[in-house]
């Protein structure tokens, strides 16, 4: 069971595919692509407990020689002393430029192994084998690799594409509901910035997918990187367009930040932040009441977060700002139908007060 799509960007390019209960292929799949003998199996003690054996046997299967690695499981090991250690055992484990680098796990494990895969030995091949619904729809297509830097996320890193993205649905099943949940946020995003058909069907099919229903879990996967690859194909680089991916992450962000990382997963801190983002296109007469009305919907039904537990101008005071926006105001990704955003960087603190105002949660509301 699976399908296959393509990122299209020249010699970069690159299949995607979708599977249900074919880890024990993907030596083959990858056999087929590139000649390495030898691979570096990057994963967390978590993925790895649960997955390992599986793709390192796969891969053994195949002719690979495997060298592997399990780093402890967080956002604080996405770093460049974890990025040390993956050097240091690549290099004693003789991983040569022919070698690949395979990304086993979240966007974690997934952003870090890249970055290693981008800068051991100026870049060798790296797949990505995504285990959570972010990861399988988000991060492990486009090639933003990065680690983190103590004065900001993501602050170290570089454009790097993969060659095989190999996402195994079935891996969903031991997923954590919280973590699929806050997927699921980034796919009702797609739906809402460049696909009403589709948001129409996460609508329809909102139970079956947290069922994990087998068939729409690797439709949901397919048409969100279908999404997100039509616009990495365009720009892979964020020079324009690739920011509408930024959907609910002006607000999402600053809840992030506020709360130190510490109390939302991003995908919930951009559920809150589209539901705001929305309420501001209507304060612009941009949108109708109807939009924010049908994704605040979909998003409260998966339990997500919608409602903003700070005071407005506690949220302002954080956004970033855009340095090339008059008066360095922040940049909304706003929506103007279902399917339909624009990037808009003039926002007047008024217009983003009255929206958060709006959308305030009430004193004892979770989140
Ligand atoms: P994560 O990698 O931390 O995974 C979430 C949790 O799920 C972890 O505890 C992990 O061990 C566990 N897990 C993973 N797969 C599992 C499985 N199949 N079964 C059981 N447990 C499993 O978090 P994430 O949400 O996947 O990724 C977040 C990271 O992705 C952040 O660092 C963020 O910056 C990055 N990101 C990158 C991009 C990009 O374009 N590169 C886009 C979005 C997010
Ligand atoms: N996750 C946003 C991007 O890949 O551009």
């Amino acid at each position: 069971m699976g399908v296959e799509l393509k990122v299209n960007l020249g010699k970069r390019s690159y299949p995607i595919l979708i599977v249900s209960s074919c880890l024990p292929q993907l030596g083959r799949h990858l056999a087929a692509l590139m000649p390495a003998t030898r691979v570096f199996v990057v994963t967390n003690e978590v993925v790895g407990r649960l997955y390992g054996e599986q793709v390192t046997r796969a891969l053994r299967d195949a002719g690979f020689e495997v060298l592997y690695r399990e780093l402890p499981d967080g956002e604080k090991y996405k770093s460049l002393e974890s990025a040390g250690e993956l050097y240091t055992q690549a290099l004693e484990g003789g991983l040569e430029r022919q070698s690949a680098v395979v990304a086993l796990g979240g966007g974690v494990i997934g952003d870090l192994a890249g970055f290693v895969a981008a800068t051991y030995m100026r870049g060798i091949p790296f797949v990505q084998v995504p285990t959570t619904l972010l990861a399988q729809v988000d991060s492990s297509v486009g090639g933003k690799v990065a680690v983190n830097h103590p004065l900001g996320k993501n602050m170290i890193g570089c454009f790097y594409q993969p060659r095989l993205v190999f996402a195994d649905v079935a891996t969903l099943e031991t997923l954590p509901l919280r973590e699929l949940r806050a997927g699921l946020a980034e796919v009702i995003k797609y739906g809402v910035i460049q696909d009403e058909d589709f948001f129409e069907f996460l609508e329809e099919n909102l139970e079956r997918i947290l069922g994990l229903d087998q068939d729409v879990l690797i439709e949901v996967v397919r048409r969100s990187c279908a999404i997100k690859a039509g616009i990495v194909e365009k720009d892979e680089t964020e020079r324009g367009l690739r920011a509408i991916l930024n959907f609910g992450h002006t607000i999402g962000h600053a809840l992030e930040v506020l709360t130190k990382y510490q109390v939302y997963r991003h995908g919930e801190a951009v559920a809150a932040g589209m539901v705001v983002a929305a309420a501001i296109a209507e304060e612009k007469g941009l949108c109708g009441q109807d939009l924010t009305m049908r994704l605040a919907g979909i998003l409260e039904h998966a339990r997500l977060p919608i409602r903003i537990p700070f005071k407005a101008e506690e949220i302002i005071e954080v956004l970033p700002r855009d340095k090339k926006a008059q008066g360095g105001r922040p940049r909304f990704v706003l929506p103007v139908a279902l399917g339909q955003v624009v990037i808009d960087a003039d926002v007047g603190r008024e217009v983003i007060r009255s929206a958060l105002e709006r959308c305030q949660a009430k004193r004892g509301e979770r989140f």
